[in-house]
């Protein structure tokens, strides 16, 4: 259903829906399917149930293109906040941040300093920050901005995500194996033009797998980040063919989403890392992963609808 899909990635950039949905009845329960809970805590507090069942995390703050300078200031301070907890728990997690909730969009030198607060920081705790890849209007910005991070700053704890629907994502992969740098590659999010994305499920699917098997051969602990049975299965076969040791990297999968799956890759030994997002600032999250899989809708309208005062009042006030 692809224009379905795009109708509802386009809702999750309207900021009146996003304020309507957060204050709806039911609004927490419905985003708690995805979310971890609104706090630092709540994301420590899923990190060691995951941790406990041997997958490892990646924690997101989340948001996204703030305009203020003292939103991006307080999202870079969350940040610090997030690398203290996962260190004084122990965590076996590292941080993905988004760089327009960074302030990206406001100034690039003052960007820059926050993400540098947070890749100092994480860097004397030898963590890993991963850059998220937001839409295609923010991928050569993003990886320039990596660039100078890795090639003028000499920052070595950072990394980056390519969307296999992009065309240019093995070019960039090619550069992200060349410096050693670690890729997270998904097949991407956003609604993207036909001149700098593949519109066809088969043409994304079929560059994730030729992208993955770069990354398995030239590249350094790649993330396969996808819930997609047939990607994970072409994955463990380039594994299997090459003879790529399953600690050579990870698949990684959204908070909430296929725990089967999940269970499965760690039974029979993968790495596996989990995204976990917390905050209040979920609307457009919650709405991209409506727009994969609009058979969600339809859980999130049954929890508003148990918790919401219609509900209360058809059941004559019994609850
Ligand atoms: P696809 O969408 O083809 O779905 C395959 C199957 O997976 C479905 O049939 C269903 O079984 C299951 N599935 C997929 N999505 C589901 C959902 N929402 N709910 C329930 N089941 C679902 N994107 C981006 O643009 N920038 C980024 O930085 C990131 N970061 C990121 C990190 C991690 C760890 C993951 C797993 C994904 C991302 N993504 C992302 C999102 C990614 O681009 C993509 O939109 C989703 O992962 C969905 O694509 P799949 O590969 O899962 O397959």
């Amino acid at each position: 259903m692809p224009m379905f899909r795009d109708v509802l990635v386009h809702l999750s950039e309207s900021g009146t829906l996003r304020r309507v949905a957060t204050h709806a009845p039911g609004a927490r329960t419905m985003a708690r399917r995805f979310v971890a809970g609104e706090t630092v805590e709540d994301g420590v507090a899923a990190a060691r149930e995951l941790n406990a069942a041997g997958i490892r995390v990646t924690l997101d703050n989340l948001g996204e293109s703030v305009d203020t300078r003292d939103e991006a200031r307080a999202a870079a301070d969350t940040y610090l906040a997030m690398i203290r907890r996962i260190v004084e728990e122990k965590l076996d997690a590292n941080v993905s941040l988004k760089l327009t909730q960074m302030g990206q969009d406001i100034d690039a030198a003052f960007m820059r300093d926050n993400v540098g607060r947070v890749l100092d920081l994480a860097r004397e705790h030898d963590m890993f920050v991963r850059l998220d890849m937001e839409s295609s209007a923010y991928t050569q910005r993003t990886l320039d901005f990596f660039r100078t991070l890795w090639d003028s700053e000499g920052y070595r704890n950072v990394g980056i995500v390519l969307q296999s629907y992009l065309k240019r994502t093995a070019d960039d992969a090619r550069m992200a194996n060349e410096r050693g740098a670690r890729v997270r590659l998904c097949k991407g999010a956003y609604v993207e033009p036909p001149e700098v994305a593949f519109q066809e499920k088969s043409r994304v699917d079929e560059n994730f797998v030729a992208v993955t098997r770069m990354l398995l051969e030239e590249g350094t602990f790649p993330g396969i980040a996808t819930h997609d049975p047939a990607m994970i299965e072409a994955t463990k076969r380039i594994a299997h063919e090459q003879g790529i040791s399953k600690d050579a990297f990870e698949f990684q999968m959204l908070y909430g989403i296929r725990r089967d799956l999940q269970a499965e890759l760690v039974r029979e030994g993968w790495g596996l890392r989990v995204y976990v997002p917390f905050g209040d600032a979920w609307y457009p999250y919650l709405m991209r992963r409506m727009a994969e899989r609009p058979a969600n809708l339809f859980f999130i309208v049954n929890a508003v609808l148990r918790e919401s005062p219609l509900r209360f009042l058809m059941s004559n006030g019994k609850r």
